[in-house]
Parts: structure tokens; sequence; C-alpha cells
């Protein structure tokens, strides 16, 4: 295969979460590689950022301000692409207590953001794309949490592995009409999720690199390229998969 097989030129992306981190380092490269990309996120700024960045590249970005909570909002955004050809649901939120700790309201609030959130994503963006008859890929965001289980992971890693089910059963169904369903699974990453901005960071994050093969953490254009591979024609016959861009870290606890 040609490796103009990551030329995404012409095609149109729609990428949630792209005010920070994964999403936007996935925004920016998408963009990079030739796709008009609509950045969705609740961060305001945020997006303003990440579509300088994407200009700045000479890139087109379109952006929406949204909650992916809110299926009819999200919906509309997604329906005001034209064509759709790639869905990355990247946004999500950390959650941590123990099992004995946890309350109702937070398994609702992460289930509803890291699982509701990519389920209407999926939805709308596979209509459209079934209805368009787009043979588009969508790119969904799991976690290493989903190998093994990690203290006070319980919420975060229910979420992920509902996320993982979403992206094996999604990709059955809509196979038949050329589109492709994978998850990612990132290991430890270092973006304002895994404390970026905080005190003490660097020891953490030292420690952590001592785990991986590679001798270092992962950084959000890592995942960024996964999710380049998994939205292009480079990974025409993956689908069901889970990628792991993890350094060889299976779960980093
Ligand atoms: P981040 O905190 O830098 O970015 C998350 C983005 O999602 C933010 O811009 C935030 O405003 C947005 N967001 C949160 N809730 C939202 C909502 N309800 N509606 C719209 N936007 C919302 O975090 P990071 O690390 O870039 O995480 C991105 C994804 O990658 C998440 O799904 C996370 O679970 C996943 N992940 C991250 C890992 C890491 O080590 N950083 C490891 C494995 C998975």
């Amino acid at each position: 295969m040609a490796v103009d097989a990551y030329d995404l030129t012409g095609r149109t992306a729609f990428v949630t979460g792209a005010a920070s981190g994964i999403g936007r380092a996935g925004a920016v490269l998408l963009a990079r590689a030739g796709a008009t990309v609509h950045c969705a996120d609740l961060d305001a700024p945020g997006l303003d950022e990440t579509a300088a960045l994407i200009g700045a590249g000479g890139g087109t970005a379109v952006t929406h301000h949204l909650d992916v909570t809110d299926r009819a909002r999200l919906g509309q955004a997604v329906m005001s692409c034209e064509q759709l050809h790639i869905m990355a649901a990247v946004a999500g939120i950390m959650h941590s207590s123990p099992v004995l700790e946890t309350r109702d309201e937070d398994l609702d609030r992460v289930l509803d953001v890291n699982f509701k959130g990519v389920l209407y994503a999926c939805q709308e963006a596979a209509r459209l794309m079934v209805a368009q008859g787009t043979r588009g890929s969508i790119v969904t965001m799991a976690s290493g949490a989903v190998d093994t289980g990690g203290p006070g992971l319980l919420c975060y890693g229910v979420a992920k592995a509902a996320v993982v089910q979403l992206t094996r059963t999604l990709a059955t169904e809509v196979g038949p009409h050329g589109i492709r369903v994978n998850a990612v699974a990132p290991g430890w990453i270092r973006t304002a999720m895994t404390g970026r901005h905080e005190a003490g960071q660097a020891r953490t994050e030292a420690l952590m690199a001592r785990r991986s093969p590679l001798g270092r953490v992962g950084e959000p254009e890592d995942v960024a390229h996964t999710i380049l591979y998994l939205a292009s024609d480079a990974s025409a016959f993956v689908t069901g998969q889970i990628l792991r861009p993890n350094g060889g870290v299976a779960m980093p606890w």
C-alpha cells in the first residue's frame, strides 16, 4: 500500500475532546494529513487554541462548543458536516474512588461522559455515514484500564470497558456499510488528565517511565498517530480492534 494511504485530503473529521491533550493532538494531526476537522469540546478557549494551531498549520477547523452528554446538541453538530468520513470520540474525564466509597452520582457522571458521550458520537456519526454512503472510520477512546483493574478505577474502568464493547458491537453492525470501528487504549499519557500541570507530576512520570521498556511516558502525539492510522486507509482491513499505544506497559499502576 502506498504511503499516501495516510492522506486525508478531501475528508471531514469530527473530534470530541479536541480542546486538550489527546483530542487536540489528534485534531491537529488529522488536519495536517489534509482533513477538515470539526472540533468539539466543553472548553471554549481551549477549542479556539486548537483551531488556531490547525489554522497555523494551513488546515481548516470548525469549532463546536458543546457537552458530549447532550445528545441533541452533539447530533446537530455532527449533522452540520457536509460529509463525514472520520469520527474520533476522545472526550473523557478521570474519576478515582475506592469501590467501597463510590457513590451513585460518581458512577452516573463517569458513565454519562465516558460511555454515553462516546455512544452518542458513534450513533450520530454512523447514522450520517450510512445515509451519506461514506465508508467512514470511527475511533473510540478506551484505556489500558480495560485490561486490568486498578485501585480507584471502578467507574472509569467500567465506562471504558463499555466503550470496548460498544466498539466491537458497532463494528459488526456497520461493517457491511464499509464503516470501520476501532478503539484506542492508551497507557499513561502526559496530559491535563494525568496532572501535566500539577506539582509533583515529574516524580509520578519518572515512576511511570521506569515501567516502560521504552523508558518514557507517552505524549498526546503518540496517541494521535494511532488515531491517524485508524482514521486513514492505512488501516482499511482493521475493524473491531483495540490498539494499545502504551510503551509496552499493559497497565501502569
Ligand atoms: P484531557 O483532560 O487533556 O482532555 C479531555 C478533553 O475532554 C478536555 O478538553 C475536556 O474539556 C473534554 N471533555 C471532558 N468532558 C467533556 C464533555 N462532557 N463534553 C465535551 N468535552 C468534554 O485528557 P486526555 O488525557 O487528553 O484524555 C482524552 C481521552 O483519552 C479520555 O477519554 C481519556 O479517558 C483517554 N485516556 C487518557 C489517558 C492518559 O493517560 N492521559 C490514558 C488512557 C485513556
